[in-house]
């Protein structure tokens, strides 16, 4: 045991160990109440990659996930669909697949928390908490729905702010005003599951203690002894001090975990407590280690004692919202059941689509996956240029339709797959596919090429993916340079000159191997392509080290990868609403009875200067019957004279104080009651007399004077 362990913490070489690695790889397990959307993808597509990375190297991996099946939103959701919770998240585990393979990202299992082993280990885990002394239970005073007789979370609660008197705000904190309360100080609170008046009502929970002094000590180490990315360590060792809420009081430091929910509720029940459920945080973590039982389980082999193996090492990839969960609870709920403890957490940020903004969980915004495989676009181009986007950092990327058309045809197709097709044709036609010896200046490359891929897959390993694929096109770079130096295509032509042919063509199909091989784990089914068209057997990293030898006889050429078409990014950036018509676009409705007004570009949009107007003043014009005189301020140090065929609509002090959106530079009008500088928006149907009313356009709160809108 000694070596083995001295074995792991200096390994000689960090690419090719003597003892492969033994690796238990998970990532987030998302929420059953919805379908995968682009953040999902993305974060499987990481450690996927990752995942083959570690295969390629020689190292063991098993890697799972499941589906977060328990909690009141799921309960809710699938009362709502008239399903029990259980048909429920089986509707939504049966989406699963055509995504995950779609992507082709390979999870060994796919699982459920709901499943009998996420029960078992849940429970036990709890009595070994229990035993180790760190459960204590409180009766706390909750929010009660009398109708739906169960308790509310925060969420499902509504009522007036306590501070800024808005309507409708929910039970933890106001959007308006943004002051932080508990559910009781809300005024007339109701629920939002029945609008019945919550009364309060007394409840023991099960506190996990995480402020005993053990857990402290424990977690101070375990997040900072440098396994933890640097950004991720310093966030999280706040959390451990005394710090200021944004409500003016303090908080302790760690706080115990409130684990227990009371029936009715989807979740696993409390062992020796009846009508108690373990709140879904606790026991979702928990689903990795039943997905990897259930998989081993499967396999005969034994879940304990792979688990007790020292040599064993646990990582899991999530996302920067669920930190916390990661690197407090669920290692302290581990360390302290007696279980072998996460060896790292590796946190990325998130993907946005289109400068847009961060996608919401449940409502899959900007990217549709699905939409995405079933417009036939490759998912090895979304794996490519995600790839090509992430590092090892906790930070956000943003997928970019354009950057995305121009990174997968320039690099992806025109650097590196026109490598093979430039050379494959010539050696089939001229030389049955054989592959020559080559000269001295095509060795030189591939000996270059050679001796910077171990760098490449180190990149990789650390999961520096954006790093690893710019130092491979610059070895693609090299490759194109010696193609265009040595005119495949004219030598082709030029007597005497075949064996130079066969000898170029041969360098650029070797070079074409290495750098599929560095490229493998980012794109799995096109390097299966190229071992078929090789002829040789599937690549590991040590592939690399080897060469195709002359006499080789590599197989035909077929087109391996299409370029993006701008039309495909089109269709699946439209709105899904379009989308679903047929292909007919020409027949969409008018939208509120009115055809759209011919396309502007966005320099046409520019030249309208819309600003934040406070309505300071607002009167009734002497003879006219429409038109309200407004005095705005936008901003300016002085006020504008607006007027505005609202009459009808607004009484005049409904007005006053309000904020709106007026066309600035709209050239000053004198009408019949004096001049106009500007217009004030609103919306009105088509047909005013079929549906009379206009409605004054108004800003959400934190908008102030002078604005742009834009
Ligand atoms: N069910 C919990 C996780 C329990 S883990 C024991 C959950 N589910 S989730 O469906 O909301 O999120 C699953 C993962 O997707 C998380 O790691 C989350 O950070 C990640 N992402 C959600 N939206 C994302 C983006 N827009 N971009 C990247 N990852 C995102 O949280
Ligand atoms: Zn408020």
């Amino acid at each position: 045991m000694a070596g083995c362990a001295a074995r792991r913490a200096a390994p000689p070489d960090p690419l090719f160990l003597p003892m492969p690695r033994k690796l238990f790889v998970t990532t987030a397990l998302p929420y059953a109440n919805g379908k995968f959307h682009i953040g999902h993808i993305m974060e499987y597509i990481q450690a996927d990659i990752w995942v083959r990375t570690q295969r390629m190297l020689g190292n063991e991996v098993n890697f799972v996930g499941a589906d977060d099946t328990h909690g009141a939103p799921i309960m809710i959701a699938a009362e709502k669909a008239g399903l029990t919770p259980q048909q429920f998240v089986a509707g939504i585990a049966a989406g699963r697949k055509q995504y995950l393979d779609g992507f082709h990202i390979a999870f060994d299992n796919w699982h459920s928390t709901d499943a009998p082993e996420n029960h078992q280990l849940a429970q036990d885990i709890y009595r070994d908490l229990k035993a180790n002394g760190l459960i204590e239970t409180r009766t706390i005073d909750q929010f009660f729905d009398p109708e739906k007789s169960m308790f509310l979370p925060d969420r499902y609660i509504k009522g007036e702010c306590p501070r800024c008197h808005a309507k409708d705000q929910y039970g933890d904190n106001c959007e308006v005003c943004g002051s932080v309360y508990a559910p009781t100080d809300l005024i007339e609170p109701y629920s939002t599951l029945s609008g019945a008046k919550p009364v309060l009502k007394s409840s023991e929970h099960f506190f996990f203690k995480l402020s005993d002094p053990r857990c402290v000590a424990f977690l101070e180490d375990w997040t900072q002894d440098g396994r933890l990315q640097p950004e991720v360590a310093n966030k999280v060792r706040e959390w451990f001090s005394v710090r200021t809420n944004p409500d003016g009081t303090t908080s302790e430091g760690l706080g115990d975990w409130d684990i227990s929910r009371d029936a009715p509720y989807f979740g696993i029940e409390i062992p020796d407590a009846p009508g108690k459920y373990f709140y879904v945080w606790l026991d979702a973590p928990i689903g990795y280690l039943a997905s990897l039982k259930n998989l081993l389980t499967q396999r005969g082999q034994d879940y304990e004692a792979y688990m007790a193996d020292p040599q064993l090492e646990q990582v899991h990839f999530i996302g920067k919202d669920i930190v916390t969960f990661h690197t407090l609870f669920w290692p302290a709920t581990l360390k302290f059941s007696g279980r072998k403890v996460p060896d790292n957490v590796f946190v990325h940020g998130f993907l946005t689509v289109n400068n847009g903004e961060k996608m919401s969980k449940s409502r899959g915004t900007g990217l549709d996956p699905l939409k995405y495989l079933e417009l036939g676009m490759n998912p090895e181009w979304l794996r490519y240029y995600l790839a090509a986007k992430l590092s090892a950092r906790n930070e956000d990327i943003d997928f970019n339709a354009t950057d995305f058309m121009a990174r997968v045809n320039s690099d992806l197709v025109g650097k590196y797959i026109n490598i093979a097709s430039r050379a494959a044709g010539f050696l089939a036609k001229r030389f049955g596919g054989q592959l020559a010896e080559v000269s001295a200046d095509g060795d030189a490359l591939l000996e270059h090429m050679k001796d910077v891929a171990p760098g490449i897959i180190e990149l990789l390993a650390e999961r520096e993916y954006g790093k690893a694929l710019r130092e491979t096109m610059l070895l693609a770079d090299r490759v194109n340079a010696y193609v265009d130096q040595n005119k495949p295509w004219e030598l082709a032509k030029q007597e005497g000159m075949d064996a130079r042919l066969q000898d170029v063509c041969s360098t650029c199909i070797e070079a074409f191997r290495l750098l599929t091989i560095v490229m493998k784990p980012v794109l799995p089914a096109l390097a299966a392509q190229v071992e078929a068209f090789l002829k040789v057997a599937p690549f590991s990293f040590a592939s690399a080290q080897q060469r195709l030898g002359a006499g080789h006889v590599i197989g035909t050429y077929q087109h391996l990868m299409q370029r993006v078409d701008a039309k495909q990014l089109d269709a699946l950036f439209e709105a899904p609403a379009q989308a679903e018509q047929a292909p007919a676009a020409t027949e969409t409705a008018a939208p509120g009875g009115e055809e759209l007004v011919p396309t502007i570009t966005i320099d046409d949009f520019a030249k309208i200067d819309l600003r934040i107007a406070r309505i300071v003043q607002c009167e009734a014009v002497e003879g006219s019957t429409k038109l309200l005189r407004l005095t705005l301020d936008v901003g300016e140090g002085r006020t504008r004279n607006v007027f505005s065929g609202i009459a009808a609509s607004y009484q005049p002090a409904d007005l006053v104080d309000k904020l709106t959106v007026v066309v600035a530079n709209l050239a000053p009008r004198k009408m019949k009651f004096g001049v106009s500088e500007g217009m004030v928006l609103a919306a009105s149907a088509a047909d005013e007399k079929a549906t009379p009313g206009v409605y004054v356009l108004n800003p959400w709160p934190g908008a102030v004077p002078g604005m742009r809108v834009r």
